[in-house]
C-alpha cells in the first residue's frame, strides 16, 4: 500500500498564498511511492483545486457539514466540497472538536454524510495530554472511533489520522514506536468492524509535529501509513523532504 501524505494548511494561508504554494506542489516531481494530498481553507479549494488538476497532488478539505442541504448559515456540504474537485475529507480534527465543541455525535454524523457524498472521510482522533497521563489513551481512541465509524465500510475508502492533541503544532511527536502501538490497535479494531480487505485498506496516518527529520523514523513503523501534517506542510520543500522519507520505507 502507498504512503498516503497530507497537508493540512489550517487558516495559515490566505486564498493567493494558497494558489501561490499549491503551484510549488503541482510542478514538484513526487516520489513515485507516495500518495500527495493538500487540504486547503475551504475559500481556497476551487482556487487550489484549478491549480492541481491533472498533476500528482489530489484535493482535500479539512472539514465539511453533517448534512448535504439546509437552513445553515455559514456551513459547507460536503456536495459542494466534492463538486469542487476534492477527493476526501478531514473529519473530527482537534482543532475542530476543541475550539468549535464538535461532539463525537457531531463527528459521526459529519463522517456518514461525507462519504455519503462520495468523499474519502479521514477520520482524525487521539487523546489530550491530560487523558494520556492518567493512562487512558486506547480509551479515548476506541470511544472516538467507536462512535464515528459507519456501519458499512464507504466504498471510495477511508483514512483514519491518529493525532494525539498534545504534539499538534507543540514540536514534541510521539514515539514512533508509541504512535504504531496505537496504530496497530486501531487496525485491530477495524479488523473486527469490517471485512479484512477493507480493514487492510484503510490508511492509518500519524499526525502532530512530523517533520522532515523524524518522518522516516514513523514511515519505518508498522502500519503507520503515512503522515497528516500541518506546520512542516505549509512550504513545499520541508514537505517534500517528508515524501521522501515516506518513499524509502
Ligand atoms: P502539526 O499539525 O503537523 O503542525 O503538528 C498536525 C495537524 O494538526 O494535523
Amino acid at each position: 500500500m502507498k504512503k498516503l501524505i497530507i497537508a493540512n494548511w489550517k487558516m495559515q494561508m490566505t486564498v493567493r498564498e494558497s494558489v501561490r504554494a499549491a503551484k510549488l506542489f503541482a510542478k514538484r516531481k513526487w516520489p513515485a511511492g507516495v500518495e500527495v494530498a493538500i487540504a486547503p481553507s475551504h475559500l481556497a479549494l476551487s482556487a487550489v483545486g484549478s491549480v492541481v488538476r491533472g498533476s500528482a497532488i489530489n484535493l482535500a478539505a479539512q472539514d465539511a457539514s453533517f448534512d448535504q442541504r439546509g437552513a445553515m448559515t455559514g456551513e459547507v456540504s460536503p456536495r459542494d466540497v466534492k463538486e469542487l474537485g476534492a477527493r476526501a475529507v478531514l473529519i473530527g480534527h482537534s482543532e475542530r472538536r476543541r475550539i468549535f465543541f464538535e461532539t463525537d455525535e457531531m463527528v459521526a454524523r459529519k463522517l456518514r454524510a461525507a462519504a455519503d457524498a462520495g468523499l474519502i472521510p479521514v477520520l482524525c482522533v487521539g487523546e489530550t495530554l491530560e487523558e494520556r497521563t492518567k493512562g487512558k489513551t486506547w480509551e479515548i481512541i476506541s470511544r472516538q472511533l467507536a462512535s464515528a465509524l459507519p456501519k458499512t465500510f464507504p466504498k471510495q475508502g477511508m483514512v483514519i489520522a491518529y493525532e494525539p492533541v498534545w504534539a499538534i503544532g507543540t514540536g514534541s511527536a510521539a514515539t514512533p514506536s508509541d504512535a504504531s502501538a496505537v496504530h496497530r490497535d486501531i487496525a485491530a479494531l477495524l479488523i473486527k468492524r469490517f471485512a479484512k480487505a477493507q480493514a487492510d485498506a484503510c490508511r492509518i496516518l500519524y499526525g502532530g509535529s512530523v517533520d522532515g527529520k523524524n518522518a522516516a523514523a514513523f514511515a519505518g513503523q508498522n502500519r503507520v501509513d503515512g503522515f497528516l501534517v500541518a506546520g512542516a506542510s505549509l512550504k513545499v520543500q520541508s514537505f517534500f523532504r517528508i515524501a521522501e522519507a515516506c518513499a524509502k520505507k
